[in-house]
């Protein structure tokens, strides 16, 4: 029978930057002294299913108590190839007992793939410029088929905001600011799938600000301004 136990519900997949997580809300039984636990089990386009334990995937997900299977955790893999067509599956189990099995929709990860910001922001004033360095949301294993492109939003404080991209690179310099203005920044990611020409829209990076500096030719103006201010004194 497929019905001597609820299946598990609101089952979810997070897909964030690298992770890959299936979980869901345990499945309580008022007449049972002995914990429920859960089985999940994944297939590819075609393939069978599999249990996901050490052996097929690198990560135990078959009698467990916990509510979620961390395939991120998985070793060495960690998680499923980011380019494969994967389904999940679930049940709950109680000794000879068990639920229907709860399939989730599939998922690629570089499809549906939530991108968070760019990391590790370092941000350089210069003259009437900023160089903006930091590093991509979470790693890519094959750079060929995907990759990440970048873009700035930036505005002088109370000013309009512009946006600057796309740029492949983990550096970008921001030119042509004026010396000595404050000026607010955010950066983001989009991820590119070139496989299915897929893209994702990653998060904004918190807002941060920073001053430009003076360029040499204004400090030396001031500079004469004041000098000749002392004079008339
Ligand atoms: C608990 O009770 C339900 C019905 O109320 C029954 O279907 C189920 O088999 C019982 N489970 C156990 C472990 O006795
Ligand atoms: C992924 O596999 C499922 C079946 O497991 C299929 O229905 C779906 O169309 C596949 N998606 C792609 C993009 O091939
Ligand atoms: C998987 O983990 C559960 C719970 O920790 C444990 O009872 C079970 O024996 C483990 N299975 C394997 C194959 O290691
Ligand atoms: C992944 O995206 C496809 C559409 O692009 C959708 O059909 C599918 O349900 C999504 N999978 C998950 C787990 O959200
Ligand atoms: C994907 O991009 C790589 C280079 O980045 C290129 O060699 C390859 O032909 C592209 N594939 C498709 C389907 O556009
Ligand atoms: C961004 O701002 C939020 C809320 O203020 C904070 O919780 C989070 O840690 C910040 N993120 C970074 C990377 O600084």
């Amino acid at each position: 029978g497929s019905s001597q136990l609820p299946a598990p519900q609101h089952p979810k997949i997070r897909l964030y930057n690298a992770e890959q997580v299936l979980s869901w809300e345990p499945v309580a039984l008022s007449n049972s002294t002995r914990p429920v636990v859960y089985q999940v089990q994944f297939k590819y386009t075609d393939s069978k299913w599999f249990t996901a334990d050490i052996m097929s995937i690198g990560v135990n997900c078959t009698q467990i108590t916990a509510t979620e299977c961390d395939f991120t955790a998985a070793s060495p893999s960690a998680g499923f190839p980011m380019d494969f067509n994967v389904t999940l599956r679930l049940r709950a189990e109680l000794g000879a007992l068990h639920s229907a099995w709860v399939t989730m929709p599939w998922f690629q990860h570089y499809r549906n793939v939530t991108v968070g910001p760019p990391e590790n922001i370092e941000v350089t004033p210069g003259e009437g410029s900023l160089i903006i360095r930091f590093s991509s949301p979470f790693d890519i294993a094959d750079t060929s088929t995907a990759f990440f492109c970048y873009y700035v939003h930036y505005w002088e404080k109370g000013g309009i905001q512009q946006v600057k991209g796309p740029f492949r690179s983990n550096s970008i310099s921001l030119d042509n600011l004026k010396p000595s203005r404050v000026y607010c920044l955010q950066v983001q990611a989009q991820l590119l799938w070139n496989k299915s020409n897929i893209f994702r829209v990653g998060h904004l990076s918190n807002i941060s600000c920073y001053e430009t500096m003076a360029d040499a030719s204004t400090e030396l103006q001031q500079a004469a301004a004041h000098h000749h201010h002392h004079h008339h004194h």
